[in-house]
């Protein structure tokens, strides 16, 4: 077991009805002014946004808001944010959505608690020295930002979505209610699902000998989410299946499913971030387009740990080998994602990246050259391209 540090320091309020607590929550950070950020329009549409304000009032807290963040949160409102914020004198960011949200709201926290251009983090120029303290309403079960570290924004000057961690950003509170979840267009669900599923396999895949607990508990995470994945197709307003899911996406990606390992692989969410930037697709999605390319592409660097999660996870029986039987686990959840209608391709999401845009998404995924990506195998830009391809 390699050593590590866990660190998860977000207060979690988890239930029916606990977006009522808000106010009392955001009353219980001492702040003087607070932003309430919000996504497109689906909490004002489920009312969620006036019970908010409401609760807001009762407590006395001083606000205002920002709505518009769009799926890949855009760098430009980023911006429009920190002004606010600073003209405003905000001291607290309370972000009612999902990731995109989530994210939107710790860049504008870095932008406003350190001078220069926020970019420079998410370019990896600097490291932020702070971050105004962030609270989170979640509305969709998946990319686990309300207890993660990190921050996703795509720059639309050039279209690059870059991903930058730092403790400082972490929710020092998230108000989880499972049934705020249930107004989701199938579609988010699903996506939601595959992401909460790639946050424990990027973690899973890894150059570590086996972790009894730690891979247990991921192999346990993964057929949980399966499980109640499929359920949610028929039944969206299930409760269990909602909080059970919801719970998952906070555990998948607050470090714990990482313990005991060096950090995981995370080839396929860096493949994935730039269809994202260029392409503008929701991020599950995305991730399970390439993750069939990506799985085969690498399996020969670990076919044993392919093998056991075939096995493990997909409940695959053994093939003649290691590689039969990791084969038969990829192919299983290929058909797992499609039963839930998502894409095992990029041409199922109906994108058909010629030679040109694939040599660029190579490219921007390889920052120009300048890194690889993946631990289970080391990707070179060449890597990329042709895992790109194999994905058309
Ligand atoms: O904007 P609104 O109108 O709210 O609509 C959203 C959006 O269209 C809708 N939605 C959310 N809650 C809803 C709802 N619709 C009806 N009822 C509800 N209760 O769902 C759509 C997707 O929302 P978004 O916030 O984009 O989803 P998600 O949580 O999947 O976030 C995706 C973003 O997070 C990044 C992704 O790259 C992507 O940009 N990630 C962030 C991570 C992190 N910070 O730790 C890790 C992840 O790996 C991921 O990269
Ligand atoms: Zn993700």
């Amino acid at each position: 077991m390699t050593n590590f540090e866990y660190y998860a320091p977000t207060k979690v309020v988890f239930g029916k009805g606990t977006e009522e607590q808000v106010g009392e929550l955001v009353c219980g950070q001492k702040c003087n002014k607070v932003l309430v950020h919000y996504g497109s329009g689906s909490v004002k549409k489920s009312g969620l946004l006036d019970r908010i304000f409401q609760s807001l009032e009762e407590e006395g807290v001083s606000y205002i808001s920002l709505g518009g963040v769009v799926p890949n949160p855009r760098l430009s409102l980023v911006y429009e944010g920190i002004r606010l914020c600073k003209k405003e004198q905000v001291d607290f960011i309370l972000a009612v959505g999902g990731g995109s949200v989530i994210d939107s709201a710790k860049a504008i926290g870095y932008g406003v608690a350190n001078e220069g251009d926020v970019w420079d983090f998410y370019e990896r120029k600097r490291a932020a020295q702070g971050c105004l303290p962030i609270g989170v309403v979640l509305t969709i079960a998946a990319a686990g930002s309300e207890m993660s570290n990190s921050s996703v924004i795509t720059n639309e000057n050039g279209w690059l979505k870059r991903g930058y961690g730092n403790d400082c950003c972490r929710a020092k509170f998230a108000i989880m209610d499972p049934e705020l979840t249930m107004t989701l267009p199938k579609y988010q669900t699903a996506s939601g699902c595959v992401d909460i599923m790639m946050h424990t396999m990027e973690r899973y895949f890894n150059q570590e000998e086996n972790l009894e607990l730690t891979d247990g508990f991921s192999e346990h995470l993964i057929r949980t989410v399966m499980d109640n994945a499929k359920i949610l197709m028929k039944e969206p307003d299930n409760y269990k299946a909602r909080a059970e899911v919801m719970w998952a996406g906070s555990l998948s990606h607050n470090g714990l499913t990482g313990c005991g390992t060096a950090g995981g692989d995370w080839a396929s969410h860096q493949l994935e971030h730039e269809l994202g930037g260029m392409f503008d697709v929701a991020h599950g999605a995305g991730l399970a387009a390439v993750w069939g390319s990506w799985a085969r592409y690498v399996l020969d660097a670990r076919p044993d740990r392919f093998a056991r999660f075939a096995v493990r996870v997909m409940g695959q029986t053994k093939g003649k080998d290691e590689i039969e039987t990791a084969l038969r686990g990829i192919e299983a959840m290929e058909e797992f994602y499609r039963s839930i209608e998502m894409p095992v391709s990029l041409s199922d999401m109906e994108i058909h990246p010629d030679e040109k845009q694939l040599h660029s998404l190579a490219e921007k995924c390889s920052h120009f050259g300048k890194r690889t990506i993946g631990c289970i195998k080391k990707l070179e830009q060449e890597d990329m391209y042709q895992i790109y391809k194999n994905a058309l």
